[in-house]
């Protein structure tokens, strides 16, 4: 991927061109043979290219990957319907998975297919530059943290973390699509939720120096396909995602 260096003082508009840029790579992107050969459409990610609030699930599922929108399906539904109480709309967060293709059956994510992948929310982060990352259960809170412990100990604490060039607050909270059917674990996130207004009214934490810090993302030796740039490029104003 040609990253493009990215400073804080960049415009919004800025960062949201160079958002749509990584979305054209995205979308011609063959680094994981049978996900791009099985896939309908590359799920970027949708909402507010500038959100304060970054949400992380883990990979599209078959309604997304029909919509090439992320969290349209049951456990949007409710993910949209927690935000609304504690009065905020879908539209002003960002929402985005781990993986931006579907596995075939919805099986989980591979290690190789994650990491394949990273690049991509790296690159999410940086342009966006979120005060909160709500990371959705366990697959995006393990990559975020690059730590194996699990959301069950981990949900509702939140902690500074630096991703890249960027200090974040990330939020660690149920997978909504874990709590449709479990009564109990439904009322733990929504109780989760229920700290998000507070969390992200303390605004961005302290940044690092960016003197001190490395290249946020590695000069990829990209075998991203830029076709999709020539191809899609034109879509991705009518899509209107972000
Ligand atoms: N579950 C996810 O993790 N992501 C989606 O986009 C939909 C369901």
């Amino acid at each position: 991927m040609q990253a493009v260096s990215v400073q804080e003082s960049e415009s919004a508009a800025e960062r949201r061109e160079a958002l749509k840029e990584v979305f054209a790579q995205a979308r011609g992107c063959v680094r994981c043979p049978e996900l791009a050969a099985t896939r309908k459409t590359v799920v970027f990610g949708a909402g507010n290219a500038d959100a304060d609030l970054m949400f992380v699930g883990e990979a599209p599922g078959a309604s997304e990957d029909e919509q090439g929108v992320p969290f349209v399906g049951a456990a949007g539904k409710l993910l949209e319907k927690l935000l609304v109480e504690i009065g905020m709309a879908r539209s002003e967060v960002f929402i985005c998975n781990v993986l931006k293709c579907r596995p075939p059956g919805n099986r989980d994510p591979q290690p190789v297919e994650i990491d394949n992948c990273q690049e991509y929310l790296h690159r999410q982060v940086e342009l966006i530059q979120p005060n909160v990352i709500c990371t959705l259960g366990n697959f995006s809170t393990k990559l975020l943290r690059g730590d194996p412990t699990g959301i069950t100990r981990l949900h509702g604490q939140p902690e500074v973390l630096t991703l890249g060039r960027r200090a974040v607050r990330l939020y660690p909270i149920f997978h909504p699509a874990a709590a449709l059917y479990t009564p109990r674990m439904l009322e733990t996130l929504r109780e989760d939720f229920t700290r998000l207004p507070e969390l992200l009214a303390l605004g961005a934490p302290e940044q690092p120096d960016s003197a001190e810090m490395p290249e946020v993302l590695p000069e990829a030796a990209s075998e991203v396909a830029q076709v999709a740039a020539e191809e899609q490029g034109s879509e991705i104003d009518q899509l209107g995602l972000f």
